[in-house]
Protein backbone atom coordinates (compact mmCIF):
# COMPACT_ATOMS: atom_id res chain seq x y z
CA UNK A 1 0.00 0.00 0.00
CA UNK A 2 1.44 3.31 -0.54
CA UNK A 3 2.33 5.75 1.91
CA UNK A 4 1.71 9.82 2.63
CA UNK A 5 2.72 12.32 4.58
CA UNK A 6 0.26 14.99 5.56
CA UNK A 7 1.30 17.91 8.06
CA UNK A 8 4.07 14.65 9.51
CA UNK A 9 1.98 12.33 9.62
CA UNK A 10 2.26 8.69 7.98
CA UNK A 11 -0.91 6.78 6.57
CA UNK A 12 -1.45 4.08 3.97
CA UNK A 13 -3.99 4.07 1.92
CA UNK A 14 -5.29 2.34 -1.16
CA UNK A 15 -3.42 3.01 -4.74
CA UNK A 16 -5.95 5.91 -6.30
CA UNK A 17 -7.01 7.56 -3.54
CA UNK A 18 -6.78 11.40 -3.29
CA UNK A 19 -5.15 13.55 -0.79
CA UNK A 20 -7.77 14.77 0.86
CA UNK A 21 -9.47 11.34 1.75
CA UNK A 22 -5.72 10.19 3.09
CA UNK A 23 -5.73 13.27 5.14
CA UNK A 24 -9.59 12.12 6.21
CA UNK A 25 -8.26 8.97 7.38
CA UNK A 26 -5.79 10.58 9.31
CA UNK A 27 -8.48 12.83 11.10
CA UNK A 28 -8.21 16.25 13.28
CA UNK A 29 -6.57 19.45 12.24
CA UNK A 30 -4.91 17.73 8.84
CA UNK A 31 -7.74 17.29 7.18
CA UNK A 32 -7.92 20.27 4.67
CA UNK A 33 -12.18 21.89 4.25
CA UNK A 34 -14.14 21.39 1.58
CA UNK A 35 -16.83 22.57 0.62
CA UNK A 36 -17.44 21.10 -3.11
CA UNK A 37 -16.21 17.94 -2.43
CA UNK A 38 -18.57 15.68 -1.69
CA UNK A 39 -17.90 12.13 -1.36
CA UNK A 40 -20.91 10.21 -1.89
CA UNK A 41 -21.48 12.76 -4.81
CA UNK A 42 -19.68 11.41 -7.89
CA UNK A 43 -17.77 13.93 -9.98
CA UNK A 44 -17.96 16.72 -6.77
CA UNK A 45 -14.51 18.21 -6.25
CA UNK A 46 -12.27 20.55 -7.78
CA UNK A 47 -14.82 24.16 -7.99
CA UNK A 48 -14.22 26.09 -4.90
CA UNK A 49 -10.48 25.45 -4.13
CA UNK A 50 -10.67 25.54 -0.31
CA UNK A 51 -8.54 22.03 -0.07
CA UNK A 52 -5.67 23.42 -2.21
CA UNK A 53 -2.51 22.23 -0.25
CA UNK A 54 1.44 22.33 -0.89
CA UNK A 55 3.07 19.35 -2.40
CA UNK A 56 6.46 19.52 -0.94
CA UNK A 57 7.68 15.75 -2.17
CA UNK A 58 6.40 14.40 -5.44
CA UNK A 59 6.86 10.75 -4.82
CA UNK A 60 9.72 8.51 -3.62
CA UNK A 61 10.08 8.16 -7.25
CA UNK A 62 10.37 11.56 -8.33
CA UNK A 63 10.39 13.47 -5.48
CA UNK A 64 10.51 17.18 -6.63
CA UNK A 65 7.89 19.65 -5.21
CA UNK A 66 5.07 20.14 -6.99
CA UNK A 67 5.39 24.33 -8.27
CA UNK A 68 2.15 25.09 -7.40
CA UNK A 69 -0.46 24.29 -5.01
CA UNK A 70 -3.01 21.43 -5.54
CA UNK A 71 -6.69 20.58 -5.11
CA UNK A 72 -6.44 17.90 -2.11
CA UNK A 73 -9.88 16.81 -3.35
CA UNK A 74 -8.98 15.87 -6.97
CA UNK A 75 -5.14 14.51 -6.67
CA UNK A 76 -4.09 11.02 -6.10
CA UNK A 77 -1.67 10.31 -3.84
CA UNK A 78 1.78 8.48 -4.40
CA UNK A 79 3.88 6.52 -3.16
CA UNK A 80 6.24 8.73 -0.74
CA UNK A 81 4.39 11.81 -1.46
CA UNK A 82 4.81 14.77 1.42
CA UNK A 83 1.99 17.05 1.98
CA UNK A 84 1.47 20.28 3.88
CA UNK A 85 -1.60 21.36 4.84
CA UNK A 86 -1.92 23.29 8.27
CA UNK A 87 2.24 23.51 8.28
CA UNK A 88 2.33 25.06 4.96
CA UNK A 89 2.26 29.48 5.36
CA UNK A 90 1.42 29.45 1.46
CA UNK A 91 -1.48 27.45 1.91
CA UNK A 92 -2.66 29.07 5.05
CA UNK A 93 -2.50 32.41 3.09
CA UNK A 94 -4.07 30.80 -0.09
CA UNK A 95 -6.99 29.96 1.74
CA UNK A 96 -6.99 32.92 3.31
CA UNK A 97 -7.32 34.58 -0.22
CA UNK A 98 -9.89 32.19 -1.22
CA UNK A 99 -12.22 32.99 2.20
CA UNK A 100 -11.65 36.51 0.63
CA UNK A 101 -13.35 35.73 -2.64
CA UNK A 102 -16.04 33.63 -1.58
CA UNK A 103 -17.24 36.44 0.43
CA UNK A 104 -16.99 39.12 -2.55
CA UNK A 105 -20.43 38.21 -3.34
CA UNK A 106 -21.80 36.76 -0.32
CA UNK A 107 -23.67 38.48 2.50
CA UNK A 108 -23.14 38.36 6.07
CA UNK A 109 -26.42 37.49 6.89
CA UNK A 110 -25.78 34.93 9.92
CA UNK A 111 -27.94 36.39 11.97
CA UNK A 112 -31.26 36.21 10.21
CA UNK A 113 -29.51 32.16 7.85
CA UNK A 114 -30.82 29.15 9.03
CA UNK A 115 -27.78 27.47 8.15
CA UNK A 116 -26.06 30.18 11.10
CA UNK A 117 -23.92 27.32 13.32
CA UNK A 118 -23.63 24.90 10.48
CA UNK A 119 -22.32 26.90 7.23
CA UNK A 120 -18.96 25.47 6.12
CA UNK A 121 -18.26 29.22 5.04
CA UNK A 122 -19.29 30.79 8.47
CA UNK A 123 -16.44 27.90 10.39
CA UNK A 124 -13.95 29.00 7.28
CA UNK A 125 -14.60 32.78 7.62
CA UNK A 126 -14.06 32.22 11.52
CA UNK A 127 -10.91 30.54 10.54
CA UNK A 128 -9.59 32.22 7.70
CA UNK A 129 -11.85 35.40 7.05
CA UNK A 130 -10.62 38.56 7.80
CA UNK A 131 -11.86 41.25 9.63
CA UNK A 132 -12.95 44.36 6.98
CA UNK A 133 -13.11 43.64 3.78
CA UNK A 134 -10.98 45.48 0.22
CA UNK A 135 -14.37 44.87 -1.99
CA UNK A 136 -16.23 48.11 -3.10
CA UNK A 137 -17.99 46.89 -6.51
CA UNK A 138 -21.26 46.44 -6.15
CA UNK A 139 -22.18 43.27 -5.41
CA UNK A 140 -24.33 40.80 -7.47
CA UNK A 141 -28.03 40.66 -6.81
CA UNK A 142 -31.00 37.97 -8.49
CA UNK A 143 -34.38 37.89 -8.86
CA UNK A 144 -36.01 36.05 -6.57
CA UNK A 145 -36.36 32.47 -7.71
CA UNK A 146 -39.23 30.62 -6.20
CA UNK A 147 -38.20 26.25 -6.97
CA UNK A 148 -41.32 25.14 -4.76
CA UNK A 149 -42.74 24.77 -1.34
CA UNK A 150 -40.32 22.72 0.57
CA UNK A 151 -36.80 24.04 -0.77
CA UNK A 152 -35.95 28.08 -0.15
CA UNK A 153 -33.42 29.11 -2.68
CA UNK A 154 -31.18 32.50 -1.48
CA UNK A 155 -28.95 32.98 -4.74
CA UNK A 156 -26.79 35.83 -3.27
CA UNK A 157 -25.64 33.02 -0.66
CA UNK A 158 -24.67 30.38 -3.07
CA UNK A 159 -21.03 30.08 -3.50
CA UNK A 160 -21.88 27.83 -6.85
CA UNK A 161 -20.49 24.00 -5.75
CA UNK A 162 -22.84 22.55 -7.74
CA UNK A 163 -23.03 19.95 -5.24
CA UNK A 164 -27.45 20.60 -5.16
CA UNK A 165 -26.80 19.65 -9.13
CA UNK A 166 -24.98 16.43 -8.63
CA UNK A 167 -27.88 15.45 -5.91
CA UNK A 168 -30.74 16.26 -8.42
CA UNK A 169 -28.63 14.09 -11.48
CA UNK A 170 -27.97 11.30 -8.95
CA UNK A 171 -31.04 10.77 -6.68
CA UNK A 172 -33.57 12.05 -9.22
CA UNK A 173 -34.65 11.52 -12.55
CA UNK A 174 -35.40 14.59 -14.07
CA UNK A 175 -32.93 17.18 -13.24
CA UNK A 176 -34.98 20.36 -13.98
CA UNK A 177 -32.53 22.85 -12.10
CA UNK A 178 -28.92 23.46 -12.78
CA UNK A 179 -25.79 26.44 -12.88
CA UNK A 180 -27.97 28.77 -15.72
CA UNK A 181 -25.16 31.77 -17.27
CA UNK A 182 -21.65 32.11 -17.17
CA UNK A 183 -18.73 33.97 -14.70
CA UNK A 184 -20.38 36.42 -12.43
CA UNK A 185 -23.82 36.03 -13.75
CA UNK A 186 -23.75 32.65 -13.40
CA UNK A 187 -26.74 30.96 -11.10
CA UNK A 188 -28.85 28.31 -9.77
CA UNK A 189 -32.34 28.08 -11.55
CA UNK A 190 -34.96 26.34 -13.29
CA UNK A 191 -35.89 25.71 -16.43
CA UNK A 192 -38.47 28.03 -17.27
CA UNK A 193 -39.84 28.80 -13.43
CA UNK A 194 -40.12 24.84 -12.58
CA UNK A 195 -40.34 23.80 -9.27
CA UNK A 196 -38.00 21.20 -7.74
CA UNK A 197 -39.88 18.82 -6.87
CA UNK A 198 -38.89 15.23 -7.05
CA UNK A 199 -39.04 13.27 -3.67
CA UNK A 200 -35.48 12.89 -3.03
CA UNK A 201 -34.91 16.67 -3.84
CA UNK A 202 -34.62 17.89 0.18
CA UNK A 203 -31.13 16.05 -0.10
CA UNK A 204 -30.40 19.63 -1.88
CA UNK A 205 -30.57 21.01 1.44
CA UNK A 206 -28.48 19.05 3.40
CA UNK A 207 -25.71 19.37 0.86
CA UNK A 208 -25.36 22.67 0.35
CA UNK A 209 -22.45 24.17 2.14
CA UNK A 210 -24.24 27.59 2.73
CA UNK A 211 -27.36 29.11 3.19
CA UNK A 212 -28.41 28.91 -0.66
CA UNK A 213 -30.85 25.98 0.04
CA UNK A 214 -33.15 25.90 3.36
CA UNK A 215 -36.04 23.91 4.40
CA UNK A 216 -39.19 25.97 4.04
CA UNK A 217 -40.82 24.05 6.78
CA UNK A 218 -38.11 24.75 9.63
CA UNK A 219 -37.20 28.37 8.10
CA UNK A 220 -37.09 30.49 11.16
CA UNK A 221 -38.70 28.59 13.74
CA UNK A 222 -35.20 27.98 15.67
CA UNK A 223 -31.43 28.36 16.06
CA UNK A 224 -30.10 25.22 15.32
CA UNK A 225 -27.90 25.51 18.58
CA UNK A 226 -31.57 25.70 20.55
CA UNK A 227 -32.86 22.05 19.56
CA UNK A 228 -31.44 19.06 20.37
CA UNK A 229 -30.67 16.02 17.82
CA UNK A 230 -32.19 12.36 17.97
CA UNK A 231 -31.10 9.48 15.71
CA UNK A 232 -34.54 8.65 14.85
CA UNK A 233 -36.07 5.97 12.08
CA UNK A 234 -39.69 5.21 10.84
CA UNK A 235 -40.68 2.62 8.17
CA UNK A 236 -40.14 4.12 4.82
CA UNK A 237 -40.48 2.48 1.88
CA UNK A 238 -39.06 5.00 -0.21
CA UNK A 239 -35.71 5.72 1.75
CA UNK A 240 -33.67 4.26 4.56
CA UNK A 241 -36.05 6.10 6.93
CA UNK A 242 -33.19 6.90 9.24
CA UNK A 243 -32.90 10.00 10.31
CA UNK A 244 -31.79 12.94 12.95
CA UNK A 245 -34.86 14.77 14.21
CA UNK A 246 -34.18 17.79 15.81
CA UNK A 247 -35.97 18.50 19.09
CA UNK A 248 -36.91 21.40 21.28
CA UNK A 249 -38.78 19.85 24.40
CA UNK A 250 -41.25 17.04 22.50
CA UNK A 251 -41.45 18.55 19.14
CA UNK A 252 -39.69 17.82 15.79
CA UNK A 253 -38.60 21.25 14.38
CA UNK A 254 -36.96 20.20 10.97
CA UNK A 255 -35.41 15.89 10.44
CA UNK A 256 -32.09 15.87 8.64
CA UNK A 257 -30.18 13.16 7.37
CA UNK A 258 -27.61 11.95 9.41
CA UNK A 259 -24.09 13.20 9.02
CA UNK A 260 -20.89 11.81 9.57
CA UNK A 261 -17.51 13.73 10.93
CA UNK A 262 -16.99 15.52 7.32
CA UNK A 263 -20.22 16.81 7.63
CA UNK A 264 -21.73 14.21 4.80
CA UNK A 265 -24.96 11.76 5.13
CA UNK A 266 -23.40 8.70 6.47
CA UNK A 267 -23.84 4.93 4.45
CA UNK A 268 -24.55 2.11 5.98
CA UNK A 269 -22.97 -1.24 7.05
CA UNK A 270 -22.89 -2.10 3.53
CA UNK A 271 -21.89 1.10 2.52
CA UNK A 272 -25.29 2.63 0.91
CA UNK A 273 -25.63 5.90 1.36
CA UNK A 274 -28.75 7.21 3.39
CA UNK A 275 -30.25 9.65 1.86
CA UNK A 276 -33.48 10.26 3.24
CA UNK A 277 -37.03 11.15 0.87
CA UNK A 278 -39.22 14.53 1.66
CA UNK A 279 -41.96 12.18 3.03
CA UNK A 280 -39.38 11.47 5.95
CA UNK A 281 -38.23 15.07 6.26
CA UNK A 282 -40.81 17.50 5.60
CA UNK A 283 -44.12 15.64 6.09
CA UNK A 284 -43.38 13.59 9.89
CA UNK A 285 -42.89 16.06 12.75
CA UNK A 286 -45.17 14.37 14.96
CA UNK A 287 -42.96 12.36 17.16
CA UNK A 288 -44.94 9.32 17.61
CA UNK A 289 -44.06 9.02 13.59
CA UNK A 290 -40.87 7.77 14.78
CA UNK A 291 -39.22 5.28 17.04
CA UNK A 292 -36.01 7.96 18.49
CA UNK A 293 -33.00 5.81 19.15
CA UNK A 294 -31.33 8.39 21.78
CA UNK A 295 -29.37 11.16 21.29
CA UNK A 296 -27.14 11.91 17.93
CA UNK A 297 -23.56 12.26 18.06
CA UNK A 298 -22.13 15.42 17.14
CA UNK A 299 -19.17 15.90 15.62
CA UNK A 300 -16.17 17.92 17.51
CA UNK A 301 -16.43 21.00 16.16
CA UNK A 302 -20.34 21.80 15.54
CA UNK A 303 -21.95 24.35 17.51
CA UNK A 304 -23.91 21.82 19.00
CA UNK A 305 -21.15 20.88 21.37
CA UNK A 306 -19.90 24.32 22.06
CA UNK A 307 -18.82 24.32 25.70
CA UNK A 308 -18.68 20.43 26.34
CA UNK A 309 -15.06 18.40 26.18
CA UNK A 310 -14.25 16.42 23.63
CA UNK A 311 -12.56 13.01 24.49
CA UNK A 312 -8.98 12.75 22.68
CA UNK A 313 -8.44 9.15 21.53
CA UNK A 314 -5.15 9.12 19.99
CA UNK A 315 -2.27 10.92 19.68
CA UNK A 316 0.93 11.42 16.98
CA UNK A 317 4.11 13.24 17.65
CA UNK A 318 4.77 15.55 14.73
CA UNK A 319 7.42 17.78 14.06
CA UNK A 320 4.68 21.01 15.20
CA UNK A 321 5.39 24.25 13.40
CA UNK A 322 4.00 27.22 14.96
CA UNK A 323 1.59 27.75 12.02
CA UNK A 324 -0.58 24.22 13.09
CA UNK A 325 -1.85 25.81 16.40
CA UNK A 326 -2.32 29.35 14.85
CA UNK A 327 -4.27 28.83 11.78
CA UNK A 328 -7.63 27.50 13.57
CA UNK A 329 -9.52 29.23 15.84
CA UNK A 330 -9.25 29.22 19.65
CA UNK A 331 -11.08 26.34 20.83
CA UNK A 332 -9.03 24.48 18.13
CA UNK A 333 -6.00 25.73 19.44
CA UNK A 334 -6.26 24.33 23.17
CA UNK A 335 -6.93 20.95 21.87
CA UNK A 336 -4.23 20.17 19.21
CA UNK A 337 -1.77 22.60 21.54
CA UNK A 338 0.32 19.93 23.85
CA UNK A 339 4.05 20.93 23.26
CA UNK A 340 5.58 18.87 20.84
CA UNK A 341 2.60 16.73 20.89
CA UNK A 342 -0.29 16.84 18.38
CA UNK A 343 -3.73 15.56 19.34
CA UNK A 344 -5.73 13.98 16.11
CA UNK A 345 -8.91 12.25 17.88
CA UNK A 346 -9.48 9.13 16.56
CA UNK A 347 -13.27 9.38 16.66
CA UNK A 348 -14.01 13.65 16.77
CA UNK A 349 -17.26 13.20 18.11
CA UNK A 350 -18.68 14.12 21.58
CA UNK A 351 -22.24 13.78 22.82
CA UNK A 352 -24.94 16.31 21.06
CA UNK A 353 -27.03 16.66 24.51
S1 LIG B 1 -27.29 26.24 -3.99
FE1 LIG B 1 -25.89 25.41 -2.37
S2 LIG B 1 -25.43 23.31 -3.09
FE2 LIG B 1 -26.28 24.43 -4.87
S3 LIG B 1 -24.47 25.24 -5.96
FE3 LIG B 1 -25.20 26.85 -4.55
S4 LIG B 1 -23.96 26.57 -2.68
FE4 LIG B 1 -23.79 24.68 -3.88
S1 LIG C 1 -13.17 20.80 -2.06
FE1 LIG C 1 -11.51 20.68 -3.42
S2 LIG C 1 -11.84 22.27 -4.83
FE2 LIG C 1 -13.59 22.36 -3.50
Amino acid sequence: MPKVTIDGVTVEVEPGTTILNAARKIGGEVVPPAMCYYSKLKGSGGKCRVCLVEISKGSDANPNPMPKLQASCCTPIADGMEVKNMTSPKVQDMRKGVVEFLLINHPLDCPICDQAGECDLQNLTYDYGASTTRYQEERRTFDKIDIGDKIQLHMTRCILCYRCTYVADQLTDNRVHGIVNRGDAAEISTYIQNVVSNEMSGNMIDVCPVGALTDKTFRFKSRVWFLKPYDAHRNCTKCSGKTTVWMFGNEIYRVTVRKDVNHEVESDENGKVEWICNDCRFEHKAKEDWTIEGPRKMEGWSVINQGKYMKQTAQVEIDTDPRILTGRGEDRKAISMNGTNFNVPEKNLSDGN
